[in-house]
């Protein structure tokens, strides 16, 4: 089927005790056995329950893969991918990765013997420079928060597959109907499905796809034994918000693009990095891998004088963390969003103290381009 039916339709059949259209939410922590060692398929609700099962198929089929876990956070689902690792071993990650995903690399997993190298994975000599004998694993966020570094999936999942390297993308930006890199090569998609695949802010959560039924195995085992498998009402949330994805990345990849023009004509806007337009150095890469560009931008105003004045005089789209929902909203990187990134390697990767980020969503355009120019008017 369609990716739309597909959405709508996987791990959403009617109710098999009433007919109910929407499956209820199983708000249960244990299932009563028929007889020892006898049940119904669930048994305890942190190992498994019928809105986290159902959830997963959807977002297995959705991404192309072979079974998807959910996790209570995007940054759950990451961890779990890195416990595939053991001590000494080592994995690549991109450079301008998600500061939630920085600070867990850097302060967290490290203390337990496993090692990372930050590259710019936009550059594939970069990637296969970075490779060492104990490398396991390569880490590609793509399009990257906020920076919109766009990777190219299918050559470096070339050079993982020819190494023998675990290829994994977070494609929390693009969402499977923009992007799947499954199809591309990539052996394990995550997720932060507080963002698109939800999509109306109102609940926070996690997906890792596979491909390898060797991983899934291990993932699943992360899953009980851990317990950050997502509960039933956010799984249930999160499978409503899916139904639309279709509909709503196609407006909001339309908004997307018509701020980023606007953007870019306006006079104190410096630069405006977004991968639709032909001013972005990955826009060729972008255009060939995602089937659009979405509705993440990030530009930069000069100074935090200027960033501040902006944010300070906003109105219909909302200063606050996160991205992804329908409605628009606008963060500082360098103070919110990537705080826990040290300043040298903001400089970096080139979150500067003027660089605002903004999620738009899908309101009328014309009422946010109306919002953001009266708001520039005050820079
Ligand atoms: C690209 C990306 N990956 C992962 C995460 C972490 O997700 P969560 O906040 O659901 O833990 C985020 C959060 O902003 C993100 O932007």
């Amino acid at each position: 089927m369609g990716f739309a039916t597909d959405a709508i339709h996987v791990g959403q059949e009617p109710d098999p005790a009433t007919g109910a259209i929407v499956a209820p939410v199983y708000q249960t922590s244990t299932y009563v056995q028929e007889a020892l060692g006898k049940n119904k398929g669930y048994d305890y609700a942190r190992t498994a329950h019928p809105n986290r099962r159902a959830l997963e198929r959807c977002v297995a089929r959705l991404e192309g893969g072979l079974t998807a876990y959910v996790f209570t956070s995007g940054m759950a689902a990451t961890d779990s991918v890195f416990r595939l690792l053991r001590p000494g071993d080592h994995v690549i990650v991109s450079e301008a990765v998600y500061g939630g995903v920085f600070r867990l690399t850097t302060q967290l997993l490290v203390h337990f013997g496993i090692e990372f190298s930050f590259v710019n994975t936009s550059c594939l000599d970069n990637v296969a420079q970075a490779i060492q004998p104990k490398t396991k694993m390569i880490y590609v966020e793509t399009p990257t928060n906020p920076t919109m570094i766009v990777s190219d999936i299918a050559a470096i999942s070339k050079l993982a597959k020819s190494r023998g390297l675990t290829l994994v993308v977070d494609n929390t930006f693009m969402s499977p109907y923009l992007q799947q890199p499954i199809s591309l090569g990539a052996d394990i998609v995550v997720h932060s499905m507080t963002k698109y695949l939800n999509g109306h802010s109102d609940a926070v959560g996690g997906a890792v796809v596979l491909t390898r039924q060797e991983d899934a195995e291990r993932i699943y085992f992360v899953q009980r034994s851990a317990g950050a498998g997502l509960a039933p009402m956010d799984c249930w949330l999160v499978a409503r918000g899916i139904k639309t994805l279709a509909v709503r990345m196609q407006q909001h990849d339309k908004n997307g693009m018509a701020v980023a023009k606007f953007l870019e004509s306006h006079p104190k806007v410096k630069r405006v990095v977004y991968p639709g337009l032909t001013s972005h150095p990955q826009h060729e890469i972008a255009r060939r891998q995602q089937k659009g560009f979405g509705a993440m931008i990030s530009f930069d105003l000069g100074s935090l004088e200027a960033a501040r004045r902006l944010l300070d005089n906003v109105k219909l789209c909302s200063l606050a963390e996160s991205l992804g929902g329908v409605e628009t909203l606008i963060s500082h990187p360098a103070l919110m969003t990537h705080a826990s990134v040290p300043p040298e390697v903001r400089q970096k990767i080139g979150i500067t103290d003027g660089l605002v980020r903004i999620s738009v969503g899908i309101e009328d355009v014309e009422d946010l381009i109306a919002d953001l120019d009266q708001a520039l008017g005050k820079v």
